[in-house]
């Protein structure tokens, strides 16, 4: 998968900053977005044009500004309040990029407890 090769990269989530380290995108194109300050403190991080301390449903972008938004391990928070804020904000023709993190993990974290085996044994396959 490859990133826009021009205009900004918001990456939302971000935490100490992933899109150069997977992506290559250079520093100078890359919002990070995440709505913990300290994750925003982590250090080391990426280099970015800018960080943004805010909830990614509700993203203080104009319509049609990037051409690219990112997300890495999102599963967790990404909602459709989410997906409805990517949709509004990028470009036309603007890509998504996410990750999700392992369903075991991913559904620890959205608090709905372990999978049953029945449970685990679809998601596999
Ligand atoms: C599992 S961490 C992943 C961090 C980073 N993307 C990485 O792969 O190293 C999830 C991140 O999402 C952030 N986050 C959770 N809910 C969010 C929301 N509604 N809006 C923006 N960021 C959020 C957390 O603060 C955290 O930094």
């Amino acid at each position: 998968m490859s990133p826009p090769q021009k205009g900004l990269i918001l990456e939302v989530g971000c935490g100490r900053g992933r899109t150069n380290e997977y992506l290559g995108v250079a520093a100078a194109r890359i919002i990070q977005m995440d709505s913990s300050a300290a994750m925003h403190s982590l250090s080391p991080r990426e280099e970015c044009l800018a960080q943004l301390h805010c909830d990614c449903r509700s993203i203080p972008f104009a319509n049609s500004q990037p051409s690219g938004v990112v997300g890495f391990l999102v599963d967790p928070f990404m909602g459709l309040g989410f997906l409805s804020e990517a949709y509004r904000i990028l470009k036309p023709n603007g890509v998504l990029i996410l990750t999700t993190p392992a369903y075991e993990w991913g559904r620890a974290i959205r608090g709905e407890g372990d999978p049953t085996d029945s449970e685990l044994s679809n998601a596999i396959l």
